[in-house]
């Protein structure tokens, strides 16, 4: 159970430099685990990712018969049952605080022929359903939702491909499509407004399965068997970008992120970054499976303030709190827009993100898709996270900047995405206390 009732405490100017090595890719630790369920044999993950999202997957797959060996500390063992072999849960499945999880689960139970229900936390049950509901309906699942959101309960089964053309940049859309048109009779594809992240097929691809992309176009033929692999998570970026710019903004000189994960399709941040003026080397250079992983230096530096390009917001989706954050440290101004997906996240970020800056002395306009932002002085402030995880970490990245402490409120669920940040943090200098109230 998580605990809401956490704030953490960050004293600013923590000079900080070191070397760290970054836990597993949240958005990797999901897929490995729903396709390693459904492949013929046992797969080996090493560097999976325990974090509360992902163990709401892992239960949700152990209540559909999937037996998972946890007892080793440096990987976990899936047993696959196979395109046929998942059993139906008597209880609703909760998938917890995680879009991707539910998004993901609702893709693999619409294949398969037995009723299912799923839900998750407040935040979960107030995020859109419907952009996924609608297509898995038109492949023949029966969906029933509450007005668009979780609960969802379904009547999987009987699949037939669909061509469909997505309006919105959604890899959880995507891959829970390609997921359920691997139970689907012939051909399954999609078509993206924009590039978003390819995990899913660059693993489905591990375990086998045979894939057409091109572009913002891909697809898949049904009931092609996945045959169980071996599997590294990269780090994850997403948990990296706190890092990167506490680097940036508080570092004494440089500091080194190890095994972080660098596809394409997330490495948005680096290169908005980079359009900011940071310094950010990739070193050692190589693949884990089919995703490129390196080592990155980050060096402190002075930002300045940019017109984000359009076509960054889907590679760098999940930044956007950390580089409102970084806004409010750059000289000039940043203005964001194109980005109105954020509202849909956790929480609400272009909200929440917006009043937190406005506590914080920073001048702020929130736009319907987007914000402007002047970088300036930073006051010391209570901040409430609104449990958004991102935003949390990102005021605790802020606050290194701030001319007195920082509180931030509702911060357990860190744990979802990066359960050892404060821990990390303090190792390279940081002065955060962690308060369970
Ligand atoms: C994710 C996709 C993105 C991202 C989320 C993880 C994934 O969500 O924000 O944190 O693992 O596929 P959307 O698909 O809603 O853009």
């Amino acid at each position: 159970m998580i605990n809401l009732e956490k704030k953490f405490v960050v004293q600013p100017d923590g000079n900080i430099n070191g070397q760290v090595s970054i836990p597993g890719d949240k958005s990797i630790s999901h897929r490995a685990l729903i396709l390693s369920s459904i492949a013929e044999g046992e797969t080996i993950i090493r560097g999976f990712l325990m974090g509360q999202d992902c163990l709401a997957t892992l239960i949700a797959l152990e209540q559909l018969g999937v037996s998972v060996d946890l007892s080793k500390e440096s990987e976990i063992r899936v047993s696959g049952l196979g395109l046929d072999g998942l059993q139906p849960s008597s209880k609703t499945l909760d998938l917890g605080n995680s879009g991707t999880a539910i998004r993901l689960m609702t893709g693999l139970l619409a294949g398969q022929p037995f009723k299912s229900c799923l839900t998750g936390d407040a935040s979960l049950r107030r995020r859109p359903m419907d952009r996924l509901a609608n297509p898995l309906r038109e492949m023949g699942a029966i969906i029933e939702t509450n007005n668009g959101t979780a609960p969802i309960k379904l009547q999987g089964g009987n699949l037939k491909g669909i061509n469909f053309e997505s309006t919105v940049a959604s890899a959880q859309l995507k891959s829970a499509l390609l997921i359920a048109g691997l139970f689907a009779k012939g051909e399954t594809s999609i078509i993206e407004p924009a590039v978003t992240r390819d995990h899913t097929e660059r693993m489905l691809a591990a375990f086998g399965v045979d894939l057409g992309i091109q572009d913002k176009y891909i697809c898949l033929d049904g009931l092609q068997g996945l045959k169980a692999t071996e599997l590294e998570v990269p780090g994850d970026l997403s948990s990296a970008a706190f890092i990167i710019a506490a680097g940036i903004i508080a570092g004494e000189n440089e500091i080194r992120i190890d095994g972080v994960g660098v596809n394409p399709t997330r490495t948005g941040i680096i290169e908005v970054l980079r359009l900011m003026g940071a310094e950010i080397s990739l070193l050692n250079q190589r693949m884990f499976n089919q995703e490129p992983v390196a080592d990155l230096v980050v060096k402190a530096t002075n930002l300045k303030g940019i017109n984000l390009p359009n076509e960054l917001v889907s590679l760098s989706i999940d930044e956007f709190p950390i580089i409102f954050a970084l806004a409010a440290c750059a000289d000039g101004e940043t203005l964001i827009t194109g980005a109105e997906e954020l509202r849909y996240k956790e929480s609400d970020r272009i909200s929440i993100m917006t009043k937190g800056l406005h506590q914080m002395g920073v001048k702020a306009e929130e736009l319907n898709d987007g914000v402007r932002i002047k970088g300036g002085e930073l006051n010391g402030a209570v901040i409430d996270s609104a449990g958004d995880h991102r935003i949390a970490m990102a005021f605790a990245v802020l606050a290194l900047k701030a001319n007195n402490p920082v509180e931030i409120l509702n911060t357990a669920n860190v744990d979802t995405s990066f359960p050892s940040f404060c821990h990390l943090m303090r190792s390279l200098g940081v002065i955060i206390e962690e308060i369970n109230l």
